[in-house]
């Protein structure tokens, strides 16, 4: 049930080479109950894994690492206008996507392309090109590590907001996600406002649908975000600083040309990439680290950089943003 001090460069998308204590992965509730309930659980800190691919190891991990291999994608309800789907979290998240626009169901089509897996869209609400993951989800099914037990939250009770949810705050190690239930629809939503995706349809000379939004949308990420299996990355490093009108419009003053997204009347989103690339870093590198040459939010690693390298990049891009525009960027990524 338990290797002992593997590497785990190929369960993390930044790969980066550290070893763990102990490794084990799970394809059932039944098999995580048994991990839970054995000593080296007991006597180790754990932490699970889905794709991987928003985490950064800083160091050899002393303890559990638990790899989250529960699979299936079920159809459970249908009516004229919807489909609900449960899938297990550790269904490739993009594998979900294309199941779905084989279909011909809409909801999750703008989020393509996407790394990790479906048990961990929940936790950071991913989200990209018009659409967040919380607008198709009902429900998340997780298990409660003390009582040992599995439970239901419903979508109200997930806390969703950009980039957050439950799961990342007061559940955050409480629980393990086994199953998450999906409402996708019938009648395409075809949300094609976002950035490119409308140009991108038209360069493919395709109409919109689910299957092409997801095509169009793949084609764009891939012009934009590196490939992890290629170049080691975790997507967006930072979230996107989110400001109050004053302190935005102070700032506008300095820099004219500052992208921003009006987000209410009081609060203005600025793209993080915006400012690492206004002051230059864009294509920056040292050593094996480097920042994404087509998206400053992307930190790389090209070979055999380790998790503390690429913390120092990460932590001098910080001091610079704030240096420039006295904004505080927070990481998206989880770092350990
Ligand atoms: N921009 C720059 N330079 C850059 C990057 C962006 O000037 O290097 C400016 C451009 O004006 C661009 C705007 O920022 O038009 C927005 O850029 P983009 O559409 O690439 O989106 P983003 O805000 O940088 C967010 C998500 C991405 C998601 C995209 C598309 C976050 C933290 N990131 O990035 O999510 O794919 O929108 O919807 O919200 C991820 O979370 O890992 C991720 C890749």
């Amino acid at each position: 049930m338990f290797k002992e001090n593997i590497s785990i460069k190929d369960y993390n998308t930044f790969k980066i080479d550290i070893k763990c204590k102990f490794f084990s992965e799970f394809k059932n509730t039944k098999e995580l109950k048994k991990i839970l309930e054995s000593s080296i659980y007991h006597k180790n800190k754990s932490i699970v894994l889905g794709g991987g691919s928003n985490i950064l190891f800083t160091n050899d991990y002393d303890g559990l690492v638990l790899k989250n291999n529960i699979n299936g994608i079920k159809i459970i309800k249908e009516d004229n206008s919807n489909v609900n789907v449960e899938v297990g979290a550790g269904v490739d998240w993009n594998k979900f996507v294309n199941w779905s626009v084989e279909r011909n169901l809409s909801g999750i089509e703008n989020l393509a392309l996407i790394p990790g897996s479906v048990g961990a869209s929940p936790v950071q609400n991913i989200g990209a090109y018009g659409m967040e993951v919380k607008d198709s989800i009902v429900r998340v099914y997780a298990f409660d590590i003390q009582n040992k037990a599995e439970h239901i939250f419903q979508n109200k009770e997930c806390n969703f907001k950009y980039r957050d949810s439950i799961f990342k705050k007061e559940l955050k190690n409480k629980i393990i996600i086994t199953k998450v239930v999906f409402k996708l629809v019938k009648e395409p939503i075809n949300n094609i406002s976002y950035g490119d995706i409308a140009s991108e349809l038209q360069i493919l000379k395709l109409s919109p649908s689910p299957k092409n939004i997801a095509k169009a949308v793949t084609n764009i990420r891939s012009k934009k975000l590196p490939n992890p299996q290629i170049l080691g990355n975790c997507g967006s490093f930072f979230k996107n600083p989110v400001l109050e009108k004053d302190k935005f419009l102070k700032l506008k003053k300095k820099f004219p040309n500052i992208v921003h997204f009006v987000i209410s009347e009081n609060k203005i989103k600025i793209p993080a990439g915006w400012l690492i690339e206004n002051i230059g870093l864009k294509g920056y590198r040292k050593g094996d680290v480097g920042i994404h040459k087509e998206q400053a939010l992307v930190i790389v690693n090209y070979g055999k950089a380790s998790g503390k390298d690429i913390l120092k990049i990460a932590e001098k891009v910080q001091i610079k943003v704030k240096e420039n525009y006295d904004i505080k960027i927070e990481p998206e990524v989880n770092i350990i």
